[in-house]
């Protein structure tokens, strides 16, 4: 048995769309916000007004120990619990450990529903396990500025990817009793001045790009909307009326709460713009003195107040919350969520470029293998701000220690760092201490009781760590000279110390902190810090610093602290001078030189509050590597990156594999990979540039960062893919793009139109190569006609699929495209539009690697439907061919047999015939050829029985005689055709 191979040339599907339903009322009042629980209202109606206040804006939390963002006390004599709200899209964010997921970006990379579903469960889960109520994730600000800080934290530059993920994701996280917060509406694109700009955005991009994904969590049923710092058209997201109220509320039927993002309310009134919740609310009197003050002057009517708290009752009822003995709190199943961690990592993780099969690593490779970079020997486990997570770090192995587990005893790997963040102790040689004679080395430390010494060099690690009462603290001073001049990283490393401030829960007291010559350069607290790196040092402190120009001989004041906490303090004082920098460099090049394979671990350290300044790695890392490369022909690079970079050594390597930033469990996930134990399962949801002039918001500085404080996105729809496709740009590395260690083929393809005005597409993929693997095949919609002045992107992706397939085998993979992917919204009409006219259908590997195409038409003015079968399924005798057929078949019952009865009975039986022939594709695929022809054989059963239905209406009672014939003939022609495919499988 064959399955077909052929590619579908063109096929036109005239879908019949009467003006009447194409086109939604204008300002669509789709759903109105539905009224809050009887539950919430009688709870409202009992409370006082200093507790309705209470509800609408945050506090301390009475427990410093938790350590999550906002907290608020809740009404306990009406049994209205406190609620936590913690942090967020990649793990919970709080004092104590929690699974830490691979960055959002990695999710969006594995193209999958499933692994959504699974990380919102983990995310959900552990919220709830270390007392926490709301979750303040996920983001689902688009990726518009490659080198924006979040990047990493949310889900791409694609609206239908990111809605299609949201929705799984933020269902499962609420099915743990954990409500969810679809983040930062709207329009958080940039952390460039986003407490203050003013994004200019035209109606058609806000609904098309930014606000789908929004819109899909609230389809499905987030209970809570964080608004977003910056302006949208001149208003402060958390003030704005048209988002909060108009959009939010009456066009999608929101009934959960919005809160503020943190310290972005702006004013009382903003409660009657569509804000319920002001966070974290102490310190800020919008909500609390001065709302009292408006409700008593009769300028806020106290109904809006309590229509807030209501909403955010009847989340809390919906969730269980308010029950009388709410869902218990589970523990942490650390090892079911290290599954799901390990398997989103594998999932997510690209393989860019595979030259000569240089990956998977082969014997050769691992019995001589360099492997090169920080990341190789600490892993970066996530990126910074409040997304970042204290993971299981027992449970984190870096990529250098699991590749060295996983290869085995045959395997010789050596490490050289290349690029040195780590550097040496800063010795005493180099040292005065704060009045010390000359020829005196080391520095003062003085304690926080006075006490004085002078130590040689800041080093206290493993034994020789510190413990002191809570609230000691250990400063050293003096200065430091360097022996030549040249360009010193400075670094303080700690771990350790540190700990909530009793007086504000909110302020952490930093481990350590240090400054040269009165300038703060360093310090960190168990989230953030200043010039804090994301990548610990090899023994696993802290590591924070920056890199200063010392003159020889010249002294520099150097002042240290270091805070006692509840687990003893390791700190330390390091430096990697310009003399171990060129060392490690040298080190590494000549261990590649000498070794069979070498891999280069590259990275970025995305982080909420900056954006990059450059696309490039950070560092000296695109010369490591490109010396490396010229030492090796066999090199690869890993990337942790959040997003894109700049990758002029691209076409000097032998293979590139970007993990994003994995996990606590992301070491095991890359050794496998990298040694083809687990498949590079991921695509890129967003587009990599050959170089930092090609995005769309490098044109101008009014697109990014914007100018005076005014931001225009006057690129439009054209984000992301849509900008290199409008513009003919070739990327670097296109949308969708990632290769797999299988190879796969594509073939018949067939669309008719669905029977929600979208579009039914299939088609077969094959595995023709030797191993598993993932196929991830994309669906691209060409543009079709539509007014003057409204935007159309060349292609838009509208359907995905995510499959993995034994080699050999074959598969049948339904696609549905949703009317809303047929259309644009309309600026005249303010509703979504299907754009009619001759469309294009591209299914392929990426955004630029399209493999099967066909043309659909699309009317709006005739209530008529033709089809005609798609060329490609018109003669030959091949289960895809047959599909193809089954397909046309359901065409013409479209068009011929009313609805009723009849049609549902024989919709049915050609469904049933449809997903036996998928059901064969994939036992053929597999060598199963008995199975499969039994398989067909029920296929001809069904197209039996829909035969004899048209047959007993034929005498025109229900369907006409002239379609009888016709649905007769099809009928019988495809019974020839699967009679003929039985026999070749017997
Ligand atoms: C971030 C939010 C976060 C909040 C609480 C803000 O700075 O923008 O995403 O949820 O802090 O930590």
């Amino acid at each position: 048995m064959r399955v077909d191979a052929r590619m579908t040339r063109r096929a036109w599907v005239w879908i019949a769309l009467a003006c009447a339903v194409a086109v939604t009322p204008a300002r669509a009042v789709a759903n109105g916000e539905p009224p809050p629980s009887p539950v919430a209202l009688a709870l409202v109606a009992q409370m006082t007004l200093d507790e309705k206040l209470a509800m609408v804006h945050g506090t301390f939390d009475p427990d410093p120990t938790q350590g999550e963002a906002g907290y608020l006390p809740g009404v306990p004599r009406l049994g209205v619990p406190p609620l936590r709200l913690t942090d967020g899209p990649a793990g919970v964010r709080v004092l104590t450990p929690t699974t830490a997921m691979p960055a959002p970006i990695s999710l969006a990379a594995s193209f999958s529903r499933t692994n959504a579903l699974y990380y919102g469960a983990v995310l959900g889960r552990d919220a709830r396990a270390r007392n926490q109520d709301v979750l303040l994730g996920p983001m689902m600000n688009l990726v518009r500025v490659p080198q924006a800080g979040r990047n990493f934290e949310t889900l791409g530059e694609d609206p239908f990817l990111m809605s299609e993920l949201v929705g799984p994701e933020l269902g499962a996280i609420q099915r743990q009793g954990t409500i969810a917060t679809a983040k930062h509406f709207a329009e958080n694109n940039q952390e460039a001045d986003r407490q203050s700009v003013d994004v200019n955005v035209d109606e058609q991009t806000l609904h098309e790009m930014e606000l789908p994904a929004f819109q899909a969590a609230i389809d499905a049923g987030a209970g809570a909307v964080m608004c977003a710092y910056n302006k949208v058209n001149g208003t402060y997201s958390c003030s704005n009326a048209t988002l909060l109220t108009d959009i939010l509320r009456d066009q999608w039927g929101f009934g959960g709460f919005v809160m503020s993002d943190w310290i972005a309310t702006h004013a009382a009134t903003d409660l009657t713009a569509g804000l319920d919740l002001s966070m974290p609310g102490y310190g800020q009197p919008f909500f609390d003195a001065d709302l009292r003050a408006a409700i008593a002057a009769g300028t806020i009517p106290e109904a809006a107040l309590d229509h807030a708290v209501a909403r955010i009752l009847t989340v809390l009822e919906r969730l269980g919350l308010l029950a009388a003995s709410p869902p218990p709190r589970p523990t942490i199943d650390v090892l079911a969520d290290a599954q799901v961690a390990r398997r989103v990592a594998e999932d997510g993780a690209v393989l860019l470029r595979n030259e000569r099969g240089v990956l998977p690593l082969d014997a050769g490779a691992i019995g001589s293998l360099a492997v090169i970079g920080p990341t190789a020997r600490s892993l970066l486990v996530g990126g910074g701000g409040s997304a970042h997570v204290v993971g299981f770090t027992e449970r984190e192995q870096s990529p250098l220690d699991a590749l060295i587990e996983q290869a085995g005893s045959g395997a010789s790997i050596r490490f050289a760092v290349g690029d040195d963040l780590d550097g040496v102790v800063v010795a005493g040689e180099v040292l005065t201490p704060e009045g010390g004679a000359p020829g005196d080395h080391g520095l003062l430390r003085t304690t926080s009781g006075g006490a004085t010494q002078v130590d040689p060099t800041v080093d206290f690690t493993g034994a020789a760590a510190l413990t002191g009462p809570p609230g000691t603290s250990w400063t050293w001073t003096g200065s430091i000279i360097a022996p030549a001049s040249g360009d010193y990283d400075l670094r303080l490393q700690a771990t350790g110390g540190g700990a909530p401030d009793s007086s504000d829960p909110f302020t952490l007291i930093p481990v350590a902190s240090m400054s040269v010559d009165g300038t703060p350069i360093a310090s960190m607290t168990v989230f953030l810090g200043l010039n804090m790196s994301l990548i610990r040092t090899a023994d696993g402190l802290t590591n924070a610093g920056t890199v200063l120009h010392l003159e020889a001989g010249q002294p520099h004041a150097i002042s240290i602290t270091g805070n006692a906490g509840d687990t003893p303090l390791s700190i330390r004082l390091a430096w990697i001078t310009p003399e171990l920098r060129q060392a490690r460099f040298d080190e590494a090049v000549a261990l590649a030189r000498s070794s069979h394979t070498a891999v280069v671990f590259a990275y970025n350290e995305g982080s909420e509050g900056v954006d990059r300044t450059s696309l490039a790695l950070p560092g000296p890392q695109d010369e490591l590597i490109a010396a490396v490369a010229a030492a090796n022909p066999r090199t690869i690079v890993v990337l942790n990156t959040g997003d894109p970079v700049t990758m002029p050594w691209a076409g000097d390597v032998a293979g590139i594999l970007e993990m994003w930033y994995p996990g606590q469990e992301g070491g095991g996930a890359t050794a496998s990979v990298l040694l083809g134990t687990a498949e590079p399962g991921g695509r890129l949801p967003e587009t990599f540039p050959v170089s930092e002039d090609d995005p769309p918001t490098a044109a101008s500085p009014e697109r990014y960062p914007g100018v005076d404080g005014e931001e225009q996105y006057s690129e439009g729809i054209f984000v992301g893919y849509r900008w290199y496709d409008a513009q003919d740009i070739a990327p670097l590395f296109p949308f969708g793009h990632g290769l797999s260690y299988a190879r796969f083929s594509y073939s018949g393809l067939s669309v008719r139109p669905g029977l929600d005005g979208g579009l039914d597409v299939s088609f077969v993929v094959s595995n023709t190569g030797q191993r598993a693997g993932a196929a991830v095949p994309q669906v691209y919609l060409g543009a079709g006609e539509a007014p003057a002045g409204v935007q159309m992107a060349r292609r838009a992706l509208v359907g995905f699929a995510r499959l993995e397939l034994p080699p050999g085998d074959a598969r049948l993979v339904p696609v549905h495209v949703g009317r809303q992917q047929l259309s644009y919204w309309s600026p005249a009409q303010h509703s979504w539009v299907v754009a009619s006219g001759e469309r294009s259908i591209d299914v392929g590997a990426s955004s630029r690697d399209l493999r099967l195409h066909t043309d659909v038409t699309i009317s709006l003015t005739t209530t008529t439907t033709t089809t005609t079968l798609p060329a490609g399924c018109a003669d030959a005798v091949t289960l895809a061919a047959v599909a193809c057929r089954l397909d046309g078949l359901r065409d013409r019952v479209d068009a011929l047999v009313p609805e009723g009865k009849i049609r549902t009975k024989l919709d049915a039986k050609l469904n049933a015939a449809k997903a036996k022939i998928g059901k064969a594709v994939g036992l053929v695929g597999q060598g199963k050829t008995k199975p499969a022809g039994k398989a067909v054989q029920r296929a001809l059963g069904a197209v039996r029985g829909f035969r004899g239905r048209v047959r007993s209406k034929g005498a025109g009672k229900v369907i006409a005689p002239d379609a009888v014939t016709t649905l007769v003939g099809a009928a019988d022609r495809l019974l020839g055709d699967l009679a003929t495919l039985r026999r070749e499988t017997v």
